[in-house]
């Protein structure tokens, strides 16, 4: 599941703030990091491996940073990453924005005092937390990560299905378990009922996911799907749906090899069911379900912090509709800027600018996946997709997936594609406005075009369709149009998952080549 709802702002962890430059006095110098932008911060719990907080990004004021230019006001992003057992180079994540020209916080960011930014990443440290539920299962645990004596691989071993128990967990007496059935118009009416009244919201309760009934059939039916892996509770006494969780089949590469996994997806536990142990039930049957079919892997993104990501992502947002956005919370108007400036600054031209720039068709499913494959081999996590799972997966839908491939007006040959997918959002409690219509960057791939121009012809496409805000993650080779095509950073991270695989180290954002919807 994406994790969507992060505002356009500065993001301290998940506190989604910045920190102010008139502070930094109170950094220390850190070593580890042989470069010259990293700081570190003083924690008041050590973690249990080596690991070490970098303060990335840091304002250059009077500060003596190495290789900067002494231009007050110089302001980036601020980042903070916990680096635990040899993972990438932390400088690969830090993203810079243009100098400001003046002394103002830069747009969308608030200044805070740096030591309340401490108090509050102490807060959110995750490893003393204790895991009932995850710590008995088969994930990388935080203390093994970087463990060189921990073989990367499956971490508990398959068995026949025979050995797999044969009967559903155990649930409250109140409820019972549900199959769901996709192609049921009254089942899917049911689920989408649903989670439009309690899946994901965010931090502040301004916005939460409404995938729209066909997006949701097409999430949960792709080639070769279980029906038995979409899988509810009931409430036996008024019979509603009152749990979900799903799971897909996906091929996945990591590093060399090819694994038959499950994706799992739509968690979603009733409101007034919170907090009763009731989603490791659903976790733990759904994994059973897999196991009857032979499969021992899954992939999942969350945004709650759990042990332990392969890798930590965050969302970027391009405004299309400013004034929405502004007038709905999910942006702000940048401090010295006027309605009419900001409307100026994300203005997009009408057209596409790419020769060839086409809607895809049926026919170029064998192109694509020719592409696709390739463009996918460089990353260390992707689907291994065919010909079938393409067609699923990109074919354009309304209101559900767009593709756009350009086909080279003299050879006809098709050199590049952009995607995206479309998640509306329920604005919660305006009087104005009940919707707000999200494109979610999915594969792009180019090989002429350059992906910036790429890119922002699928802006300009998202635009033409009424989409408010274009959101993409900092994967892939996301990071190199970001900033190009004025994306802010957002307050909403994206952890992701593996389920019985462990990595030896966390991941870099540009070493993942999996979307999950
Ligand atoms: C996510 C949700 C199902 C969790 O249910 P809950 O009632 O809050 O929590 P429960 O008491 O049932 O279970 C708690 C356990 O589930 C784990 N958990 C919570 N959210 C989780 C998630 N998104 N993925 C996996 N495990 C999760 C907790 O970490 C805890 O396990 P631990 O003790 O090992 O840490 C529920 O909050 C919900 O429906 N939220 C809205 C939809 C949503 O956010 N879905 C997740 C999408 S990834």
């Amino acid at each position: 599941m994406p994790e969507p709802l992060g505002v356009i702002g500065c993001a301290l962890w998940h506190a989604g703030i910045s920190i102010s430059s008139c502070l930094l006095g109170n950094l220390v110098r850190n070593s580890p990091a042989a470069d010259s932008e990293s700081f570190s911060l003083p924690l008041h719990s050590s973690p249990p491996q080596p690991c070490s907080l970098y303060l990335l990004g840091v304002t250059v004021f009077d500060l003596s940073v190495e290789h900067q230019q002494p231009a007050r006001h110089n302001y980036r992003r601020y980042k903070l990453i916990v680096e635990m057992g040899g993972a990438g180079s932390p400088l690969d994540c830090c993203e810079e924005i243009p100098d400001e020209e003046s002394s103002q916080t830069p747009p969308g960011y608030v200044e805070e005092p740096l030591d309340e930014c401490v108090r509050m990443f102490n807060d959110s440290l995750p490893f003393g937390k204790k895991h009932e539920f995850w710590e008995t299962q088969p994930v990388c645990q935080f203390k093994d990560l970087g463990n060189p004596d921990l073989p990367e691989g499956p971490i508990e071993q398959s068995t026949p299905s025979s050995e797999v128990m044969q009967e559903p967990y155990a649930l409250p007496p109140e409820l019972e378990w549900t199959t769901c059935d996709m192609t049921s118009e009254e089942t899917s009416d049911e689920i989408y009922e649903f989670l439009n009244n309690n899946y994901v919201e965010d931090d502040e309760n301004m916005f939460r996911f409404d995938y729209s009934k066909e997006f949701l059939r097409w999430a949960l039916c792709p080639p070769g799907y279980y029906k038995s892996w979409h899988v509810g509770f009931r409430d036996k006494a008024s019979r509603k749906l009152v749990g979900f969780i799903t799971g897909i089949p996906a091929r996945m590469r990591v590093r060399g090899e090819v694994i038959d996994m499950a994706e799992i997806n739509f968690l979603c536990v009733h409101k007034e069911l919170r907090s009763r142990r009731l989603a490791p039930v659903l976790i733990k049957e759904v994994v059973r379900r897999f196991r009857l079919e032979n499969i021992w892997q899954a992939a999942k993104t969350a945004g709650a912090y759990l042990p332990t990501p392969i890798a930590t992502c965050q969302y970027w947002h391009r405004s299309l509709n400013p004034t929405k956005l502004i007038n709905i919370g999910f942006s702000s108007l940048p401090s010295r800027m006027t309605t009419s400036q900001v409307i100026h600054l994300y203005e997009l031209p009408d057209t596409t600018s790419t020769p060839g720039f086409r809607k895809m068709g049926p026919h170029d499913v064998p192109a694509v996946t020719r592409l696709l494959r390739d463009y996918l081999t460089q990353f260390v996590v992707a689907p291994d997709f065919d010909e079938d799972t393409v067609r699923h997966w990109l074919l354009p839908i309304e209101n559900v997936v767009d593709t756009f491939v350009v086909e080279h007006p003299d050879t006809g040959d098709i050199t590049d594609f952009c995607s995206f997918s479309c998640i509306p959002l329920s604005i919660l409690g305006n009087p104005d406005y009940s919707t707000l219509k999200a494109a979610y960057s999915y594969y792009n791939v180019s090989t002429k075009t350059p992906l910036d121009q790429l890119m922002n012809d699928a802006l300009i496409v998202a635009k033409q369709r009424d989409f408010d805000v274009f959101n993409a993650l900092h994967i892939m080779h996301n990071k190199t149009f970001l900033n190009e095509l004025k994306f802010l950073p957002g307050s909403g991270y994206l952890h992701y998952y593996l389920y019985n695989y462990r990595l030896q180290d966390r991941l870099l954002p540009s070493e993942l080549g999996l979307v999950l919807l």
